[in-house]
């Protein structure tokens, strides 16, 4: 069977998002342990749910670079922080980290597009359209926190899991 091969330099950036995909799983996962021995039972099962979506988006990069006829590669991950100040603090966290997922999601587009890789083009666009809901949806958490104030963390860990309504993965 004729493989099709991956441009090195289109393997190498898919390698690289491996890594990233994992590290954020890894880091809502530090995020959700934390929030849960604080005894913000509501936020940790959102964290927890959130680090294995990122699981998923680490494995269909796995699966599609071996796919294409390039090696996927398991990489150590870095520590992600053990404590965080507060649940506002957090999200502005996770926020951030997702503009960079972002961005390193547009490279990857960018890339193909100057490798004349259509197909590498073609199914990164689901992650595009992922990323653009992942951060409307921690923008809407954070929207009410900023109503919230300091108040009412009860109220927002009982009904945080209700945000995620709609989404499918
Ligand atoms: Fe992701
Ligand atoms: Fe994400």
């Amino acid at each position: 069977m004729i493989k099709t091969m991956l441009a090195k330099k289109i393997e190498k950036i898919l390698n690289e998002q491996i890594q990233k995909e994992g590290y954020s799983s890894n880091l809502y996962l530090a995020m959700a342990s934390w929030a849960e021995k604080e005894g913000y039972e509501g936020i940790s099962q959102w964290l927890y749910a959130q680090a294995e979506e990122e699981k998923m988006h680490m494995m269909k990069f796995v699966h599609f670079i071996n796919e294409r006829g390039g090696h996927a590669i398991i990489p150590a991950f870095e520590q992600p922080p053990v404590q965080f100040e507060g649940i506002k603090k957090l999200f502005n966290q996770v926020l951030e980290h997702e503009q960079f997922i972002t961005s390193s999601i547009n490279a990857i587009v960018a890339l193909a597009i100057k490798e004349n890789d259509y197909a590498t083009n073609n199914w990164i666009q689901w992650f595009i359209t992922e990323q653009m809901e992942e951060e409307a949806s921690v923008q809407t958490i954070i929207d009410k926190l900023n109503i919230l104030g300091d108040k009412n963390m009860y109220m927002f860990d009982r009904d945080i899991m209700n945000l995620r309504g709609g989404e499918d993965e």
